[in-house]
């Protein structure tokens, strides 16, 4: 195992001394599609130091008090685009696309609220992006070198969503339910199905899928090689299970 870094860096730059662009992936998929798992275990097998996680999570609006009834309620809709805040999202990876600093707000799923605390994230070699609706913003689109979505099924998804949202989530059965045929299931066939089309790869079943996430990876290191930058590839066996410098 080894560790992943959201922490800060010193930009990287080439034989030229220009400065190397992040290579930003942009994962898109239906809710507990296994987008996390797809990018934790992308982050794993890159031989790259510095790469950061966004969710798409982080940057859901915050709720007045009627919406906080609807949503006690589960009948507000949090898989609609206006849910977000595009605009936060959008300005937040144009910072960390130019290698800058961003405090990105922590989300909390039991209150629907964003803690008091933020994370700090800063640039990094790598930036992957997921969530449900991030191929829905075409300039946030156009700022991603590679778009995967991980498509699965509706029936393990449910099955998924059900289990999280009890365990982890604080809801019940009956509203789990009540939510995902009103507002969970018809988003995805209105929004993030149809945004499959701007994918460069499809994953079929998700994290479970290694070879596309061997492919991925590859892709990923000679995209980074191309731009000038040199992989730890020789060095690994040395940092596992310690830290990448
Ligand atoms: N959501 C919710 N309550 C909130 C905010 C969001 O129930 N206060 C739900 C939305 O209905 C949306 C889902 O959270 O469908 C988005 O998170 P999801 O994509 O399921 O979570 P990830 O862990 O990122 O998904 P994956 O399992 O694919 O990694």
């Amino acid at each position: 195992t080894r560790t992943i870094y959201t922490a800060g860096r010193p930009p990287w730059y080439d034989s030229t001394g220009q400065q190397v662009e992040p290579f930003i992936i942009g994962i898109c998929g239906g809710s507990a599609s296994g987008k996390t798992t797809v990018a934790t275990k992308i982050i794993e097998s890159l031989d790259v130091p510095w790469v950061t996680l966004l969710s798409m999570d982080s940057f859901y609006k915050v709720l007045n008090e009627k919406q906080h009834e609807m949503a006690a309620q589960n009948e507000y809709n949090f898989d609609h685009p206006d849910a977000f805040d595009f605009q936060l999202l959008k300005s937040t990876l144009q910072r960390l696309k130019e290698g800058r600093k961003v405090e990105v707000p922590i989300y909390n799923f039991v209150t629907h609220s964003r803690e008091t605390r933020t994370k700090m994230m800063y640039g990094a070699n790598v930036i992957i992006f997921e969530g449900i609706l991030t191929f829905y913003n075409a300039e946030i689109l156009k700022m991603c070198d590679m778009k995967v979505f991980v498509d699965t099924d509706a029936d393990v998804r449910l099955a998924r969503r059900l289990k999280r949202d009890i365990s982890q989530r604080g809801r019940d059965l009956e509203g789990v339910l009540k939510q995902y045929s009103t507002m969970v299931k018809p988003a995805f066939y209105y929004y993030i199905a149809p945004s499959m089309v701007h994918a460069d790869i499809i994953v079929p079943r998700g994290g479970e899928n290694a070879v596309a996430i061997e492919l991925i990876v590859q892709h990923v290191h000679t995209q980074l090689q191309l731009r000038g930058f040199k992989l730890r590839e020789k060095l690994a066996h040395l940092y596992i299970g310690q830290p990448l410098p």
